[in-house]
Formats: C-alpha cells, sequence, structure tokens
C-alpha cells in the first residue's frame, strides 16, 4: 500500500524566516495526530531551509527543496547541488511548471536534475502537467507522457521507493480552477501505465502520483478517493496553517475509511480461485485460437 503524501509547496514564501519558522510549527501538530496515514512534508525556500529543520526536528514532517542542480559542484553561479541539499532535507521538487515556464526549463534538463537527485540519495517529486492550450487541443496525455518519457528514460526501477510524481495541470496552478477529478484521475491512469511500462508493474507499484492545482481543504478529498491518487502538491493552501491542517485531516479520514472497507476479492488465480462462476474461455492465442 502507498501511504498518501501532501506535499506543501511554499514557492517564494513567505517572506522572513520567522514567518516560515511559525508556518512549520503550526502544522506539525496535525502532522504529529495523522503521521499514521498520511505523510507530509514541506518545501520552503532554500534559505529557510536549515531553520524549518531545526524547529521540525521532533516532527514527523519531512522537508525539501524547490529544485536543485544537476552538476555536483562548481562554477554554476546562484545553483544549489542536489548534492549539497543532501546534507539538509530529504526531499526536492524537479520540473515544476514555474521552472519550466518562467526559466525555460526542458523535459531533458528536469531529466538531469530528477537523476542528480536520486543519485544524491533524495527523494523526487518530479512534476508533470499540460497547458491551457495543449488541454484545448486534446494533447493532456501526450503531453505528460512526453514530460514523464524524458524522467524515465534515466532512471531504472531501483528508483520507485524515493520518486513521485505530481501531475499538476498549469491552468489549475494558483488559479482557483482545480481540475475535475475525473480528468485528473485519467491523466494519473496514464501516469501510472507508462510507470508500468518502464519500471514493471511491481516497483511501479511503490511510486506515488499526486494530484497538483488549486486543491485545498474543500476538494482534496475529491481527489485523494481516487485509486490513482496518492496525495496532493499543495502550493497557496499550504501557506495557511489551518487549512492545511484541515487538508491533512481530511486525507487522514480517507485512509481511516478505506482502511476498513473489506477488501476487493483476490483476483481469480489457478484453479481454486474461479469460485461458482465458470471460468471466461482462454483468449485466442496463436493457431489453436482461432
Ligand atoms: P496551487 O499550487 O495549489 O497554489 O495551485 C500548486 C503547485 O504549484 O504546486
Amino acid at each position: 500500500m502507498r501511504k498518501p503524501l501532501l506535499a506543501a509547496n511554499w514557492k517564494m514564501n513567505p517572506v522572513t524566516g520567522a514567518t516560515a519558522l511559525e508556518l512549520a510549527r503550526a502544522v506539525s501538530p496535525a502532522a504529529a495526530e495523522h503521521a499514521g496515514q498520511v505523510e507530509v512534508a514541506v518545501f520552503p525556500p532554500f534559505c529557510f531551509l536549515e531553520s524549518v529543520a531545526a524547529a521540525l526536528v521532533d516532527a514527523p514532517v519531512g522537508l525539501g527543496a524547490q529544485d536543485c542542480y544537476w552538476e555536483r559542484s562548481g562554477a554554476f553561479t546562484g545553483e544549489v547541488s542536489a548534492a549539497m541539499l543532501a546534507g539538509w532535507c530529504d526531499w526536492v521538487i524537479v520540473g515544476h511548471s514555474e521552472r519550466r515556464g518562467y526559466f525555460g526549463e526542458t523535459d531533458e534538463q528536469v531529466a538531469r536534475k530528477a537523476a542528480a537527485a536520486l543519485e544524491a540519495g533524495l527523494s523526487v517529486i518530479v512534476a508533470i502537467g499540460e497547458r491551457e492550450a495543449e488541454l484545448e487541443a486534446g494533447e493532456t496525455d501526450l503531453v505528460c507522457s512526453r514530460q514523464l518519457g524524458a524522467v524515465l528514460e534515466v532512471l531504472t526501477a531501483a528508483d520507485a521507493d524515493r520518486l513521485v510524481i505530481a501531475y499538476e495541470p498549469v491552468w489549475a496552478i494558483g488559479t482557483g480552477r482545480n481540475a475535475d477529478p475525473a480528468h485528473a484521475g485519467a491523466t494519473m491512469e496514464v501516469v501510472r501505465r507508462r510507470l508500468d511500462g518502464a519500471f514493471g508493474t511491481e516497483a511501479a507499484g511503490r511510486v506515488r502520483v499526486l494530484y497538483g492545482g488549486s486543491t485545498n481543504a474543500a476538494n482534496v478529498v475529491s481527489y485523494v478517493e481516487l485509486a490513482s491518487c496518492d496525495g496532493c502538491l499543495v502550493g497557496g493552501a499550504s501557506l495557511k496553517a489551518e487549512e492545511f491542517s484541515s487538508m491533512i485531516g481530511a486525507v487522514a479520514s480517507v485512509e481511516a475509511r478505506q482502511a476498513i472497507r473489506p477488501a476487493p476479492p483476490d483476483p481469480p488465480t489457478g484453479e481454486g480461485g474461479r469460485g461458482i462462476r465458470p471460468a471466461p474461455p482462454d483468449p485466442p492465442t496463436g493457431e489453436g485460437g482461432k
């Protein structure tokens, strides 16, 4: 079973270290209360990583950065390497649409970042998602498959445990226009199938897939209820401690409900598993099947 993850992408907020500490401390109680059902991680700006880490030392809250560079060290003014981050946090986001859109990051660069982060021992959230024009052109699956494919090309099944894919339609980010859960679910199914194809079903089953884009306490359940969704990457709502704490509680309640729901019967396996219904005929294979 994949544990749901609520990841708080603070973006370039808040402005002061004191407010960052306040926010981190304010979400800790809900994270602690529901630690059995939900994993929580916060992603402050680089400059607050150290102080937020200290504030969260006893809290079950993961810590991550919002970006990294793939080279280990060198003359790359302004960049922070994945290897450097490994000393300060456990997580990093790569490929966020704001990095792709405002800073021109390509699929290939995002893939290099993901590989470097995993190599450095970090867990990685790779963000993918279509723009509005691409949605309207019916290209959602195509765009997401292309973005994901570039990353999967440089990773292996051994990376599955520390890999998270966040499906974030660009038009839904920060707009209040959260995606219809049916659209999000269908796209996350496409992501799951790509993961299955790249890693094999067993390893792919360990990769978590999140939805992101205008999530809040009122709509988070409609995503985490989906079989293909393992949590959310949260922007704006994660800056409001009360709202984000409610989201943690809401996700925990979905988990609790799903845990008590009786497990579906095992799929038919071998002779004993077919029950009273006659087994369907084998599908035609080769010569004899025609
Ligand atoms: P939002 O941002 O929740 O404010 O839409 C999500 C994100 O950018 O990760």
